[in-house]
C-alpha cells in the first residue's frame, strides 16, 4: 500500500498554499510535498505553450518524490494543461482546482449569474464558463482577468491601500452584472479575500475551491485505500525554484507556522 507516500501539490508560487491549508485541515495525517515555481511566477500572462511546458516541469519535480496523488493547485495550469499533468503523472490520480471551483459555484448560485475572476490565461481559455455550462447551460458567466492580484499576493499586500485601489478597478464592472456568486479562479486570490469581499459587497457568495479539492482528495484516497492513518505532524516538504528565504518568510506569515526549511530545486 502507498499510504505513507506524500501528496504532491504545485502552483506557480505561494497561491497553492491556500490549498495546502485546506488539505492539512481535512487530512492532518498526510505528508505533503509542495512545489512553488517561484523562478517563473506569474504563469497567468504567459502563452499556452509556455504554461504547458512549465506544467510538465512542475510534475517532473514532484514525481521524483513518488507522490500517491498530484493536486494542481493552480487554475491556470488546470485550465490549459491538465492533460499534460495527467500524462506526466502516469497512473497517479490528478485533481485540478478548476473543476472543483466550477462545481461549488453551480451549487451556490441562486439566480444563475456567476462571476469568475482569474489570470489572463485562465479567463482567455474560457475553461470556467465551459465547466460551468457542462453542469448547467442556463447559467450566465461573466469573467474578468485580475493579473495584478498575483504580485500583490506574492508581496504580502494583503490589506494594503494599493490592493484596495486595484480591487475597485477590477471588480466594479463585474458587479454590474447582477452576480450572486464570485469564483476566486486563481489560488493566489484567497490570500486577498478580505479586500475582494469588501469591494464586491458582502451579499455575494465567494467560492474558494480549496475546500472542495480537499474533500475530493479525501474521497479518492478513501476509495483507493491509500489514506494515511498513522498519526504524524510533519510539516510539508517545501520546494521552490528561486528565493527560498523569501518563500520561507511568506509561508511563515500565511500559514502561521515556524520559519520552515525550503529547498531550492532547478527547473
Ligand atoms: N495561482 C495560479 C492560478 O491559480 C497562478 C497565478 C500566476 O502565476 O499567474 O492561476
Amino acid at each position: 500500500m502507498n499510504t505513507e507516500r506524500p501528496i504532491g501539490i504545485f502552483d506557480s508560487g505561494i497561491g497553492g498554499l491556500t490549498v495546502v491549508k485546506a488539505i492539512q485541515a481535512a487530512l492532518p495525517h498526510e505528508q505533503i510535498i509542495y512545489f512553488g515555481d517561484t523562478a517563473r511566477v506569474p504563469y497567468g500572462p504567459k502563452s499556452q505553450v509556455t504554461i504547458r511546458k512549465y506544467a510538465y516541469d512542475d510534475v517532473a519535480i514532484l514525481m521524483r518524490h513518488q507522490p500517491k496523488m498530484i493536486i494542481v493547485a493552480c487554475n491556470t495550469v488546470s485550465a490549459l494543461a491538465l492533460d499534460v499533468v495527467e500524462k506526466a503523472s502516469g497512473a497517479i490520480p490528478v485533481i485540478g482546482v478548476l473543476k472543483a471551483g466550477a462545481e461549488l459555484a453551480v451549487k451556490a448560485t441562486k439566480n444563475n449569474h456567476i462571476g469568475v475572476i482569474g489570470t489572463q490565461a485562465t479567463v482567455s481559455s474560457n475553461a470556467y464558463a465551459c465547466a460551468i455550462h457542462q453542469l448547467n447551460p442556463e447559467i450566465e458567466v461573466v469573467s474578468k482577468a485580475c493579473p495584478l492580484f498575483v504580485p500583490l499576493a506574492e508581496e504580502g499586500f494583503i490589506d494594503h491601500p494599493a490592493t484596495k485601489l486595484i480591487a475597485r478597478e477590477y471588480l466594479t464592472d463585474i458587479n454590474k452584472h447582477g452576480i450572486d456568486t464570485l469564483v476566486l479562479g486563481c489560488t493566489h486570490y484567497p490570500i486577498l479575500r478580505r479586500v475582494i469581499e469588501e469591494t464586491i459587497g458582502h451579499g455575494i457568495r465567494i467560492i474558494d475551491s480549496a475546500e472542495a479539492v480537499a474533500l475530493r482528495t479525501h474521497q479518492l484516497l478513501t476509495e483507493s485505500g491509500e489514506l494515511n492513518h498513522h498519526r504524524r505532524t510533519t510539516a510539508p516538504h517545501l520546494l521552490v525554484s528561486d528565493l527560498p528565504q523569501k518563500f520561507s518568510v511568506i509561508y511563515q506569515l500565511f500559514m502561521n507556522s515556524e520559519l520552515p526549511d525550503v529547498e531550492l530545486v532547478e527547473v
